[in-house]
């Protein structure tokens, strides 16, 4: 085996793989003015989806796969990704997440399950139909709602909330996320607001993780769990429940010193950093459409990648005026 490792001697174990640019909402802080979308052609495939994670699993060391998009669910041939996965997990420790906005996903739950998901990740940035709805563009909080009670129901090994808080959108509401993590047993992600292109940041929309978790104290007793080697998230348990909270506050204090991360653009660019500029992506699928594209070809270009790794992001400030990142494309 030989590891992905960067110049800070980071390995990398962690690969994220966006599926699809398209989505089924329009989540303000994400892409609101649905900038223009990849055609089919410029899609990674199924085929090379399961051929970069297949090498990437079986001869460099990624232990942990994540599905995000747009909305992974959006993709028609999904599941025949999720098969593959399956095979795989049968030889090598996987654990294999998905990040959804939750409204495509119901039906195929108990399928997903059984091929072997274990995390979901689901974003819901209220509990109120109404600014749920004015967030995301969709009337979909009771959708959402049950998918919730379905994955529990299936007894997922990891369900959490993904709750991207903004000054004076949804901020009021995050007593009520705590109980709603009492409430279904489960963990609730508050996210800082973070800058990329298109999504109209500003500092006066922005809150930091620690206003966050005061506001969220004057609801319950918050009680620090042992941090997790390369998570992003700094997590509490809720006293007196199995519920979970926990912040992620990539703005105010980054986590970049544990990043075990490598992203896989939906169409097919491999991204170092979530907020990489442009002419740090390798074209992966062009090499995997060369006649050049063989496996050793793809590794060695994952390490000249690598090599030039940031140490960490740049400061909100500077993200706020370069990005051109679009986050439907990255996948988070
Ligand atoms: P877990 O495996 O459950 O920890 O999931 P995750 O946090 O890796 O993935 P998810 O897609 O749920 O992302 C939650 C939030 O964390 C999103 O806002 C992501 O953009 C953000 N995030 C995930 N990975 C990174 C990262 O490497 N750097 C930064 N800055 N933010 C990240
Ligand atoms: N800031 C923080 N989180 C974001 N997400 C999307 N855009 C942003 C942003 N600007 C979150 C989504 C989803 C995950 C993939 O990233 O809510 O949970
Ligand atoms: Fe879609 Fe997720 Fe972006 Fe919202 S944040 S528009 S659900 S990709
Ligand atoms: Fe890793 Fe970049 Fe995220 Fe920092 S911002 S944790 S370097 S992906």
């Amino acid at each position: 085996m030989i590891p992905f490792i960067d110049s800070f001697g980071r390995q990398h174990t962690y690969l994220r793989v966006s599926v699809t640019d398209a989505c089924n909402m329009r989540c303000t802080y994400c892409d609101p003015f649905r900038t223009g979308r990849f055609t089919n052609d410029r899609l990674l495939s199924m085929e090379e989806i399961l051929r970069l994670v297949r090498l990437f699993v079986t001869r460099h060391g990624i232990t942990k796969l994540r599905m995000t998009g747009g909305e992974p669910m959006v993709r028609k041939d999904i599941l025949s990704l999720f098969h593959g996965i399956a095979e795989l997990k049968t030889l090598y420790p996987l654990s294999v997440g998905m990040t959804t906005n939750g409204t495509l996903l119901c039906d195929h739950l108990p399928f997903l399950r059984a091929l072997g998901l274990d995390a979901l990740n689901i974003s819901i940035d209220s509990l109120d139909r109404d600014l749920f709805r004015s967030i995301t563009g969709m009337d979909a909080l009771p959708q959402v709602l049950e998918t919730f009670r379905r994955a529990q129901e299936l007894v997922f090994p990891s369900v959490k909330a993904n709750v991207v808080i903004m000054r004076g959108v949804n901020d009021h509401e995050i007593p009520a996320f705590v109980r709603f993590a009492a409430e279904y047993s489960l963990t609730v992600r508050f996210i800082e607001y973070m800058p990329l292109a298109q999504n109209r940041w500003e500092t006066g929309r922005f809150l930091d993780y620690r206003s966050m978790k005061r506001i969220a104290e004057e609801e319950g007793t918050l009680i620090p769990m042992a941090y997790q080697p390369h998570s992003v998230s700094k997590d509490y348990r809720i006293a007196g429940s199995s519920g979970m909270v926990s912040f992620i506050s990539s703005v105010s204090e980054h986590f970049c010193g544990g990043c075990n991360r490598l992203r896989l653009t939906a169409d097919g660019r491999l991204r170092t950093c979530l907020f990489a500029l442009p002419e740090m992506e390798t074209d992966l699928r062009a090499l995997l459409r060369s006649d050049h594209g063989s496996n050793e070809a793809v590794a060695d270009a994952v390490r000249k990648a690598l090599r030039n790794k940031w140490e960490k992001h740049p400061d909100p400030e500077i993200l706020a005026a370069t990005q051109s990142n679009v986050m439907r494309a990255i996948g988070g």
